[in-house]
């Protein structure tokens, strides 16, 4: 198989998981599923996502990117390559290393030793999203490391990712519901997504919502996914609730200060709160 743009009249429309892996317990119970992709649907339009970074924090000389329940790797990695062809690997440079964590010691394992299992259709996305410069940032692995054959993955192919890429993010294990709590950065975003119904329980999910509230710093904020607002969790209340305010382009985004909404010809702000004219 060949990493080069396999269908010139491609047109962007996944529904399709990269990474897909359903995780049991010792009674056959589902506990979580690894299930990922690149340039993952909920975040519709990940071109203006990353204008969103670039008005958000053309002030700061440093910005932490957070990926908690990474799974694989194709969320940070996603963003990564969004940004560094956007902007550009030198004006890239301050969201760099992404800090991507999951407490599947498994998927961190492959994720830290450059893996990426992905579907065929997942090279076209990865074209579309770079240009046609999917070996930029990939190669084939070239064999099959037995603790990934034992993991009982669905996918067609294996990259092993580049350092180009690899290098800008930092994989750990770790639980979301106690990393959240050691992070206490200005200008930072958490990427909080798609892992929210597996906390069991309301009161888990509160509290998540209010550390996170707490331990952000200035000119921070929370990204949700589709499923976080699914089978009984209510990610975006619950950060509503603590403080945090939507952003009203981008509905996933909750901000904990107010960002500049001077742009926006529809909103303006009275004693902290928005209004739509
Ligand atoms: C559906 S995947 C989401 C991956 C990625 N964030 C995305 O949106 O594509 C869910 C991931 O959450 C992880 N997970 C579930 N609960 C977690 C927790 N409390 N702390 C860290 N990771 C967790 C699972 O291991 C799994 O890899």
């Amino acid at each position: 198989m060949q990493l080069s743009f396999s269908n010139q009249n491609f047109k962007y429309n996944p529904s399709f998981s990269s990474c897909c892996r359903d995780v049991v317990d010792c009674a056959g119970k589902l506990v979580h599923r690894n299930d990922t992709s690149f340039f993952r649907q909920d975040i519709k339009d990940w071109d203006k996502f990353v204008d969103y970074f670039e008005r958000k924090f053309k002030d700061a000389e440093k910005v932490n990117i957070y990926s908690l329940a990474c799974s694989a790797g194709d969320e940070p990695y996603s963003l990564a390559i969004k940004l560094i062809e956007k902007l550009g690997e030198e004006k890239a440079k301050k969201y760099f290393p992404i800090i991507a964590s999951d407490y599947d010691e498994k998927i961190i394992r492959m994720a830290n030793d450059g893996y990426l299992p992905i579907l065929d259709e997942d090279i076209d996305v990865l074209n579309f999203h770079t240009n046609g410069k999917i070996s930029k940032y990939f190669t084939l692995a070239d064999s099959l490391p037995g603790y990934i054959k034992d993991m009982d993955l669905f996918f067609d192919d294996l990259l092993k990712v580049k350092p180009v890429l690899r290098d800008k993010v930092n994989f750990s294990v770790a639980d979301a519901t106690e990393k959240c709590k050691i992070i206490n950065n200005d200008n930072a975003i958490i990427l909080a997504r798609n892992f929210w119904p597996y906390l069991q329980g309301e009161d888990k999910r509160i509290k998540l919502a209010s550390d996170l509230y707490k331990n952000l710093g200035k000119n921070s904020a929370v990204v949700v996914g589709n499923f976080d607002d699914s089978y009984g969790s209510y990610a975006s209340k619950n950060l509503q609730d603590t403080g945090f305010v939507c952003n009203p382009e981008i509905y996933t985004i909750y901000e904990k200060y107010p960002v500049n909404y001077k742009h926006l010809s529809n909103i303006y702000i009275k004693n902290d709160n928005l209004l739509y004219k």
